[in-house]
């Protein structure tokens, strides 16, 4: 029977690039949807980015753009990205949208009406110069239990302790600088213990991997606990109704824009929403998020909560998946290992990643590893050298020998049996997620095909004419496992397999269409199908992810939380055009004093003198020179970026250097013959 599916993954935030990080994610889905519809089954697959939030608010602000031009920019940006993978949503939206703005009003109201919203006001640190109030990962300052310098407003870094920001000893705003001050405001909380019986059911009820579902006991017993859902102006997002200047936290309407999206398509399509999401829609749609273990929280909780008290349908599963790691390591820029899709894209053909994940990924929240050796080492023998290699080994001697027609009769009708009936358990295996196996089952059939071509080599067999009939006998058995292979791995490769499709001039890969044997058929001319991974391309990809060039700002407003820290760790550089970089005045400076501030970790306060004027700047290079060793250098900095007010003092520009941190940071100087003042050009 064909089932009706939709199927989201998490939305990207709109403020940074995609990376390798992100399409764990993205490819686990586009595997499963694609499999889903080569089932034959009714699969919609919807995503969005994730617009609203202080963090893109800032972004904006420090591009010099709009809000609305920073999300154009970025969506621009995710959607070139994934259709780079070969991402094949069915509708990619924007949670700033007119759907989503509807959505989060009626699902609003309807809890609000419902008794499921509070309002009460609370204390929280303020930033009396950008007057606004502060998240936690927008404070610093020091850790009321062991004293480290530059803790974040949640937790410290050093001795594991948690506390409320309002509790940090000298506190600072990584936004300005400033000095916050504690500010009360009116704040609206959802009721989440109002749903906890529901809850507890839904969770228990098979919709979660177990390992999740614990972790949701655990939560359970720790307590629910009501849920800040707005925030103060200025922040960019939705306006509560009936509360001026009181908006939506961003996580209020992250998930709703699954929905939006999904409408905006019924709108493309003529599709029917309430078929997807009314409350009797359960028994007749399933609906799957695809997400990260960091944000189980938001979607096995709050997100059925919403969804339950505004009368909708609660999700069928929630998928989540664990974290990237490379080369076993946590990706690092320094190391070159935090690559950016695009970086990707720039080296690598894209169904190298799709494939390696695959081999990788299983039901389970366990983080993958990706291994650069290993991927190469993996794509090259299992799709080069197995694969594509039995397609490329009968192919030559069908279309040379036989005008492209493979036999009327199969040769070995019990090995393509078992090709064909393997589909059944790697069917199963792509169901339940564990692409892993899949992979394994079909490397292991490849193998067979390969030692079926080995054992009555037709390359032995074509010397002589009168085997002529055993050749295209053995070579069209080839082409059909080869087809088999090629119909099981289409989720993974799209590309292959369409190139594939052509080259064995069939109509359809999709699942069932592998039982009709290829028998008396005539297939195209062959073209290589994929070429071995390049281990220079490999390097040159790690090569230009390595952030060498550091400008080394005094304070560097880290925009991302807990959770955004796990999927958004980086912030976008976009191309900048010549007259952009005019805008940049660099100058040669020459260092006429460098003193330690004592209460500064990282920071040293510099005198640069720039011919006709002195200026004092803050610059994070403390952990690689002694002031003393400074004194008298000349190095380069930018002359007219605007001051800022920092914990210290105002900065009044910013040196450049270049280097991973720590004790690798290396001032730029010039050759000597420059003399302060002179503009960099
Ligand atoms: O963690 C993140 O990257 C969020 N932008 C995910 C949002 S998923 C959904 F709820 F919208
Ligand atoms: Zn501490």
């Amino acid at each position: 029977m064909t089932r009706r599916l939709l199927v989201t993954s998490a939305l990207p935030y709109a403020n940074g690039s995609i990376h390798l990080g992100h399409l764990v994610e993205y490819i686990q889905t586009d595997i499963w949807v694609r499999f889903q519809k080569s089932r034959g089954n009714d699969c919609i697959y919807v995503c969005a980015d994730d617009a609203h939030g202080t963090a893109i608010m800032l972004k904006a602000e420090q591009n010099g753009i709009s809000p609305e031009q920073q999300i154009a920019n970025v969506k621009a940006e995710h959607e070139a990205d994934f259709a780079g993978f070969h991402i094949a949503f069915d509708n990619y939206h924007s949670t700033h949208s007119e759907e989503n703005r509807e959505f989060s009003r009626f699902i609003y109201l309807k809890n609000r009406d419902g008794g499921h919203i509070a309002t009460r006001p609370i204390r929280q640190l303020f930033d009396p110069e950008k007057q606004l109030f502060l998240a936690d990962r927008f404070i610093k300052g020091e850790c009321p239990k062991c004293g480290e310098k530059d803790q974040y407003g949640d937790s410290c870094e050093k001795c594991g302790a948690t506390y409320a920001a309002t509790e940090l000893k000298n506190p600072y705003s990584t936004i300005s600088g400033a000095t916050p001050i504690e500010k009360e405001s009116e704040h609206f909380f959802f009721k989440l213990p109002d749903f906890e019986a529901m809850l507890k059911e839904w969770t228990r009820s098979g919709r979660l991997q177990p390992e999740v579902a614990n972790k949701l006991g655990e939560w359970f017993e720790s307590g629910l606990a009501d849920w800040d859902i707005s925030r103060d102006a200025p922040y960019f997002g939705f306006e509560i109704p009936d509360a001026p200047n009181k908006y939506f936290y961003v996580w209020l309407d992250a998930p709703i824009g699954y929905m939006a999206s999904f409408k905006n398509l019924c709108e493309q399509r003529g599709l029917n929403f309430d078929d997807y999401w009314a409350l009797d829609a359960e028994s007749k749609t399933e609906v799957y998020h695809f997400i990260g273990k960091d944000i189980v929280y938001f979607h096995a909780l709050f997100w059925p909560a919403m969804l339950d008290g505004a009368g909708f349908r609660k999700p069928t599963g929630i998928f989540a998946h664990g974290f990237l790691t490379v080369n076993g390591q946590k990706m690092s820029k320094s190391r070159g290992t935090f690559i950016k899709a695009r970086s990707y894209l720039d080296n690598l053909n894209p169904e190298y990643l799709r494939y390696y994940f695959a081999s990788k990924l299983s039901a389970s929240v366990e983080d993958i590893d990706l291994n650069l050796e290993d991927f190469m080492f993996k794509v090259n023998s299992d799709l080069v050298g197995k694969v594509v290699n039995i397609a490329s080994r009968c192919a030559g001697f069908i279309n040379k020998q036989f005008d492209g027609l493979l036999s009327a009769t199969s040769a070995e009708p019990e090995l393509l049996a078992e090709f064909v009936n393997a589909g059944t358990t790697i069917a199963e295996h792509f169901e339940s997620r564990d692409f892993g196996k899949a992979v394994r089952e079909i490397m292991a059939l490849a193998d067979k095909a390969n030692q079926y071509i080995d054992e009555k080599k037709p390359w032995a067999l074509a010397k002589d004419p009168a085997n002529k009939e055993q050749v295209q006998a053995v070579c069209s058995v080839g082409l059909n496992l080869f087809r088999q292979l090629i119909t099981y791995l289409s989720p993974i490769l799209p590309v292959t397999a369409a190139a594939s499709q052509q080259f064995l001039n069939i109509d359809s890969l999709a699942w069932h269409a592998r039982e009709q044997l290829l028998l008396g058929h005539k297939i195209n001319a062959f073209t290589p199908l994929m070429t071995r991974v390049e281990k220079d391309k490999v390097q040159a990809m790690v090569e230009a992810s390595k952030e060498d060039l550091a400008a080394v700002a005094p304070t560097v407003a880290k925009a991302a939380s807990k959770t955004e820290k796990a999927s958004t760790i980086e912030a976008i550089a976009p191309t900048i055009s010549i007259d952009d970089f005019a805008k940049v005045d660099l100058r040669i400076a020459k260092i006429v004093n460098a003193e330690h501030i004592p209460e500064a970790a990282k920071l040293l306060k510099l005198t640069l003198d720039l011919g006709n004027e002195q200026r004092t700047v803050f610059a994070g290079i403390k952990s690689a020179y002694k002031p003393e060793d400074l004194i008298g250098k000349l190095t380069v900095m930018v002359a007219n970026l605007a001051p800022r007010q920092m914990k210290f003092g105002v900065s009044e520009g910013m040196v450049l250097a270049a280097g991973a941190g720590g004790k690798e940071i290396f001032l730029l100087s010039p050759d000597s013959g420059a003399t302060a003042g002179m503009k960099v050009k």
